[in-house]
């Protein structure tokens, strides 16, 4: 399963990506004004230090305007995945620049049905949003269930990219449903190392070193 960072705050992916753990980025409009960062120097910079896609959103709503701004997002790096909205002019859009040779993102996703769509419009990842819809009493994961069912039966290449992730149980049942990728919070990846027996077994062990005086170096 590859993991994207869905942030746009650059020493946090940095620290990840130092151990390996990052396979991606996702950045949004809510994120680059998290950052208080222009968007396309803070989008360079994120693309000089991961590999694989950053996916930048473009913010027009018209077809036209997305992909003359997917196209300039495009230029920032080889490794950019543009993202648009699923909306009709998104699909559009999506179409026209997946076909230009651009990994395209399309995200806002909530139904099997989109996805159905987004993959017919050649789009390189989906993204479906679990915690929205767990917000609002529905079940994100039944959705990436589909979505992973549908794609399966007609052979789509289309990424599935779980997104609106808020919970380490949402990364380990998106990694058994099959979802190929999650893009999850910096702090929400970091605490999938927390275990209380690890850190009561970690005491105990720490007690009898003390007690033992056991030295290696
Ligand atoms: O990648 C989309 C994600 O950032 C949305 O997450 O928590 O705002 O629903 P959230």
């Amino acid at each position: 399963m590859k993991f994207f960072v869905d942030t746009a705050d650059v020493p946090a992916i940095a620290e990840l990506n130092d151990l390996g753990m990052v396979d991606g980025v996702t950045t949004n409009p809510s994120l680059i004004k998290k950052s208080g960062r222009d968007i396309l120097e803070v989008t360079k910079e994120i693309c000089d230090l991961v590999e694989g896609p950053v996916s930048a959103e473009v913010t027009a709503t018209d077809a036209d305007t997305m992909i003359a701004e997917g196209r300039k997002l495009a230029k920032i790096a080889g490794n950019i995945a543009v993202k648009v909205p699923l909306t009709w002019d998104g699909l559009k859009a999506c179409k026209v620049l997946t076909e230009e040779g651009n990994m395209v993102n399309v995200t806002l996703c909530f139904s099997a049905n989109q996805a159905l769509l987004a993959a017919k419009a050649g789009a390189t990842f989906i993204s479906p949003f679990i915690g929205r819809l767990d917000d609002i009493n529905l079940d994100g994961l039944d959705l990436i269930a589909d979505i992973r069912t549908i794609y399966d039966n007609y052979g789509y290449e289309t990424e599935i990219l779980a997104a609106s992730i808020r919970t380490v149980n949402h990364i380990s049942d998106c990694a058994k449903i099959g979802a190929d990728v999650i893009t999850a919070p910096p702090a929400v990846i970091k605490s999938m190392v927390s275990h209380p027996l690890t850190d009561k077994g970690l005491d105990a062990f720490l007690a009898d070193i003390k007690a033992a005086k056991i030295s290696i170096l």
